[in-house]
């Protein structure tokens, strides 16, 4: 049997700060074997951070792109961590679980290719390692010229949303969708187009049981522990 992949959602957010080192860090504690990042570019840096504004997940106000990134890396993003750069993820995973980079912010698909790129090129990173998703096809096309190599996903939220032409034109991996959309149908239409499916979010025990039996290849949740402890 395919191995049921655990992506632990914006690091093991529901025991951390999310998107924070100790967060990514906690989900390899607890057997994850993915980690979800959302990203945003700050003068040609990578930042972690979900929102596009800082007030939810720190101590500050306003928009991430009127910051410097000296000064984002001063707040406090919860429990005293920082807003890591992209780069201290994946020093700090060092290889033990495969990352996610989830596009949020405009211009981070240049900077995500190249880091990917690096990171395989010199640090004995894995393309199979990485996989890129937006909910902005027009970045996910873009990641695909760039590199070819580079799996991407496409992430849906919405009912009715067509991705077939897309999948297969720019031969995407995977689609990445929202538990309620997520039916026996779609994700018997999914496998058919040869995508794996992954579900998000996912922190209700029963509701990962009954995905599994429908055949999904994995979830994102803030509990990875749901998943490993099974
Ligand atoms: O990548 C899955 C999930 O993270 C997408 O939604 O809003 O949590 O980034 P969101
Ligand atoms: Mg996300």
């Amino acid at each position: 049997m395919e191995k049921f992949h655990c992506f632990a959602h914006r690091g093991a957010s529901g025991h951390e700060p999310e998107n924070t080192l100790s967060a990514v860090e906690k989900a390899i504690d607890l057997g994850a074997d993915w980690i979800e990042v959302d990203v945003y570019a700050v003068k040609g840096e990578l930042i972690v951070i979900h929102d596009e504004r800082l007030d939810r997940t720190t101590n500050d106000t306003g928009y991430v792109r009127d910051k410097s990134l000296a000064y984002l890396r001063s707040l406090d993003a919860g429990k005293g961590q920082r807003i890591p750069i992209l780069r201290e993820v994946l020093d700090s995973v060092d290889r033990r679980a495969g990352i996610n980079i989830e596009l949020k912010g405009p211009k981070t698909e240049g900077l995500a290719v190249s880091l990917i790129e690096e990171y395989v090129k010199e640090r004995q990173w894995n393309y199979e390692q990485f996989a890129v998703s937006s909910f902005n096809r027009r970045q996910l096309i873009k990641v695909k010229k760039l590199n070819p190599h580079i799996r991407i996903g496409i992430l849906i939220d919405l009912p009715r949303r067509h991705y077939a032409i897309f999948a297969r034109r720019y031969d995407a991996y995977s689609v990445h969708v929202q538990i309620d959309l997520a039916s026996a149908r779609f994700i018997a239409r999914a496998h058919e187009r040869g995508l794996k499916v992954f579900v998000y979010t996912v922190n209700n025990p029963e509701d990962i049981d009954r995905l599994q039996v429908l055949g999904v290849d994995g979830i994102f949740t803030d509990f990875p522990e749901l998943v490993v402890k099974r």
